[in-house]
């Protein structure tokens, strides 16, 4: 929404949000999420055409085109449990969309929902006693977290889907004017709302699913003298398969990837597509043997026991330049370890505070610090979890120099120099290559 204000100034924005924390901290100068060229933005466009209230029922009132960015977490409760999206959220929204309006609008999903939520929703704000017509269209969100701003000014694509009726399309091209401000024409695709919604799911399905097809491939390469990330260049050279997303690592996570797979292997079940559900489940479960698996080299080449051991977790952030944490495959390497009873030094330059909540039932096997030079100290191993670049520029001799010998790296990232730390006499362990090992 900052970057629709910023792009469009003749447009009046207005975020709001039920939580008056939250939106104190967006009128604050400490905003409330870390996103590189975020502040910029916001302090160009607040307080021109660009607002953060609280007072939802006042800018549902005044508003012509209204986003629904409310979360969709995986259910934990009754059907569909640990699987299907919980669109309680959603639904309130809508109602009370319908309680404040006294003309049609245009209702934009932007949350990730569920193929055919939309007409739920066209059906719940149309079943109106005031004869009002809503349009509700799908605009799902593509941008990745620590490029987001990026991703927003230049996106690959912008997609809208609609009601293949003259208002529907009507509505769809308001949004897409909107959008067209700054997003060349071409990029903009129009398609019925089911397809949008469920590009969307797919989209993150099939970026997942290179991820784990890569990390089964660096599995090989590590009983094998195969490199991965030699196969990753010779297979990311045919322009059918194309370079991207073949990063091997300790896994993928955040908060899209494993609900977005679920869900739509839930959907895939309710119609009686019980190869294809399997299937994408699949994409899940392949990413938590792979971190299962990172867990296992450390501990067996730890000589088969890291109970009582300090080990300093590099990273905790599910990726680089951002905080969030959310199915950080950090976190899940952070429980196995606990479970052995290893003694965790958590360090990143952004995630400590979420880090900090994750953990907050094991708090007496687990320290936090900002300083890597202190969380390596007397450490026996270093796990890379987050490809933060300050993590490629430290001075390993000096960290080195403070271990307990002998010293072991495993990087779940593959970014540092293995052969330089290999002669500074690290044990070194990466993703899909054979170890170095020190005798
Ligand atoms: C993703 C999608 O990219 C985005 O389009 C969608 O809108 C939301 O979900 P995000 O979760 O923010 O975005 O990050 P992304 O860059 O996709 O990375 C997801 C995870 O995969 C991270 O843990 C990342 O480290 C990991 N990853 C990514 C790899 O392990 N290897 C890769 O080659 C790429």
């Amino acid at each position: 929404m900052a970057v629709i204000a910023d792009r469009c100034p003749h447009v009046r924005v207005t975020v709001t949000d039920i939580n008056p924390e939250r939106i104190r901290a967006w009128n604050s100068d400490r905003l409330p999420i870390f996103e590189p060229g975020l502040e910029d933005v916001v302090r160009r466009a607040r307080g021109r055409n660009l607002f953060f209230s609280t007072d939802v029922a006042a800018a549902i009132r005044s508003a012509d085109l209204i986003f629904v960015s409310v979360n969709t977490p995986t259910k934990t409760f009754g059907e569909g449990a640990g699987r299907a999206a919980d669109l309680q959220y959603w639904e309130k929204t809508a109602r009370e969309i319908l309680a404040n309006s006294d003309r049609g609008k245009i209702v934009v999903e932007k949350s990730t929902l569920p193929v055919r939520t939309a007409a739920a929703m066209a059906r719940i704000l149309n079943s109106n006693g005031k004869g009002l017509r809503f349009q509700v269209l799908s605009n799902p969100e593509f941008l990745a977290e620590g490029t987001a701003i990026r991703d927003l000014e230049h996106p690959d694509r912008v997609l809208i889907g609609s009601e293949e009726t003259p208002d529907g399309v009507r509505a769809r091209r308001v949004l897409a004017n909107l959008y067209a401000t700054w997003v060349p024409r071409d990029r903009i695709i129009e398609s019925n709302v089911w397809s949008a919604e469920l590009s969307k799911l797919a989209a993150n399905a099939f970026l997942a699913q290179r991820i784990s097809s890569i990390n089964t491939i660096s599995a090989l390469c590590e009983r094998t003298e195969a490199d991965i990330d030699e196969v990753a260049r010779a297979i990311g050279t045919d322009s059918r398969i194309g370079p991207r997303f073949l990063q091997a690592s300790v896994g993928f996570g955040g908060s899209c990837f494993k609900k977005d797979l679920l869900n739509l292997a839930y959907i895939a079940d309710s119609y009686g597509l019980t190869e294809v559900a399997r299937y994408w489940e699949s994409v899940v479960r392949i990413n938590e043997w792979q971190e299962a698996r990172f867990v296992q080299t450390m501990v067996a080449n730890m000589f088969n026991t890291v109970a009582g051991k300090r080990i300093a977790l590099l990273g905790f952030a599910f990726k680089a330049n951002t905080g969030d944490t959310r199915e950080s495959p950090a976190l899940a390497v952070a429980r196995a370890l606990i479970a052995e009873r290893a003694r965790l030094v958590i360090t990143d330059p952004q995630a400590l505070p979420n880090a900090r909540a994750d953990l907050a039932d094991a708090a007496e096997s687990v320290e936090f610090e900002d300083d890597p030079y202190a969380a390596a100290r007397g450490a026996h191993a270093l796990a890379l979890l987050t490809e933060w670049d300050a993590y490629r520029r430290l001075d390993y001799r000096r960290i080195f120099d403070g271990m307990a010998k002998p010293a072991f790296v495993f990087d779940g990232r593959n970014i540092l120099d293995h052969q330089a730390l290999y002669d500074i006499g690290f044990n070194v362990f990466s993703i899909g290559k054979m170890p170095m090992m020190r005798v």
